[in-house]
């Protein structure tokens, strides 16, 4: 190395509509927020980056990094504030968003699900109401007929599986169940919107590209020689991923999943979107992280090899092009935030899969869930009192290596060599 060239790969960021508009709007995370112990610094996300006010100037700074590619989402419970009820100034802001983002040269990417929905959604049973899918399948094709015009890229759904893993399995996210029959329901219910609103879409849309984000992990086993680990491992992976992707991209559903009614194995991606963290260390039932690795600020492994392990096998599940639609690292001081973007990028920049895009998580600090305003993702750092924003040096290098398609030496030796990670 130490310098690649990423010709065919182009170079985004990413963000979601609750982790950065802020608001006082009624969604689950809002309500869940309210109660103290949920959020581990007991903020909620009525702040977070308050991009619905700083629309234009974030826009601006997007270009100033060199972005051509934006991954947003939208917030369903300003879109739809009561059932059947469309707000036409929200659809009109997202519009103005979109088209200053095409003034901008920049390609949107638009999630239609990121973990928020409407409270009053959730009163209807969430996801779990027979009418779940088809309430969500009506705020799809309102989105596409208004939008339709100023966005061809969509994300379904986002990381159906940590959705119900967390939510209602863990109880560490709303609605804070611990149970796995109703787990698999979840899953079930969110996979079954994504492959109806694929449809949906490409009906209304017939030359989108369409695709569900997948949180991939590696799981390996603590022992590999270990039998009751290296089962534990295989099992982990089928139920927390492995029965997803498939399902959400061939129509193939294994068990625990059932195929719904009306769905023949076929093609529902028109890209393998994964999310990439982290890797996981397994030897019964859950995860758990490995010790004396390189982590980052919340604990997480740090494994870039892992990257193109987990494409490789998507791309064999469904072979599509692979977009990496986030991959990025809680680092509040900004000191090895470089070394991991260079490191992910030249693994992929080393391998022959057509990954064709990488968003990195995140444009800007953002409000991180139970983390809060806590965990640090962003390429630009936030001050959340004042609202200022400030590129990072990893922000930095990543304009560089957007700039020249790949990381030059010079960029090498300026931001990353000196960078070390932390040992977990
Ligand atoms: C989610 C993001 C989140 C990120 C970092 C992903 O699982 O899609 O919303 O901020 O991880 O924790």
């Amino acid at each position: 190395m130490p310098g690649f060239s990423l010709p065919n790969c182009a170079l985004g960021v990413a963000t979601a509509a609750t982790q950065i508009e802020g608001g006082d709007l009624d969604t689950n995370w809002h309500r869940w927020a309210a109660t103290p112990g949920h959020i581990h610094d007991g903020t909620t996300p009525a702040r977070a980056a308050d991009h619905w006010n700083r629309v234009a100037p974030d826009t601006a700074l997007l270009a100033e990094l060199g972005v051509r590619h934006y991954r947003l989402g939208l917030e369903w419970a300003r879109l739809e504030p009561a059932p059947g009820r469309f707000d036409a100034d929200a659809f009109a802001h997202y519009r103005d968003e979109l088209t200053g983002l095409r003034d901008a040269g920049i390609t949107p990417l638009v999630t239609l699900h990121h973990f928020s929905v409407p409270g009053w959604f959730d009163d209807a049973g969430g996801w779990l109401a027979p009418a779940a899918v088809r309430t969500f399948l009506r705020l799809v094709e309102k989105v596409v007929r208004e939008l339709g015009d100023l966005v061809g890229e969509w994300i379904t759904i986002n990381e159906i599986n940590v959705q119900a893993v967390k939510g209602w399995l863990y109880g560490e996210w709303p609605p804070g169940e611990m149970s796995l029959p109703r787990t698999i329901a979840v899953m079930q219910a969110l996979l079954e919107a994504h492959v109806a609103a694929y449809r949906l879409i490409h009906e209304l849309q017939p030359d989108a590209l369409v695709g569900a984000a997948h949180h991939l992990r590696v799981f390996r086993p603590r022992h590999r020689a270990n039998p009751v680990h290296a089962a534990s491992a295989l099992a982990t992976r089928h139920l927390f991923q492995g029965a997803a992707v498939r399902a959400a991209s061939t129509g193939r559903f294994l068990p625990p999943l059932r195929t719904p009614r009306g769905v023949r194995p076929g093609r529902y991606a028109d890209f393998q979107a994964i999310n990439y963290y982290t890797r996981n260390t397994v030897r019964g039932i859950g995860d758990e992280m490995a010790t004396g690795v390189p982590v980052n600020d919340l604990g997480w492994e740090i494994h870039p090899a892992g990257l193109v392990e987990l494409a490789a096998w998507a791309h064999r599940v469904l072979p599509v092009p692979v977009w990496i639609t986030e991959n990025g690292t809680a680092d509040a001081a900004d000191s090895f935030r470089a070394r991991y973007l260079y490191e992910h990028l030249a693994a992929i920049a080393a391998s022959d899969l057509p990954i064709e895009r990488y968003y990195h998580w995140c444009f800007t600090d953002n409000w991180e869930w139970a983390e809060g305003e806590s965990a640090r993702f962003g390429l630009v750092a936030l001050d959340f009192e004042s609202q200022e924003r400030t590129i990072r040096e990893s922000g930095r290098f990543y304009a560089d290596v957007i700039a020249h398609s790949g990381a030059t030496v010079e960029a090498h030796d300026r931001w990353v060599a000196g960078q070390q990670y932390p040992i977990g």
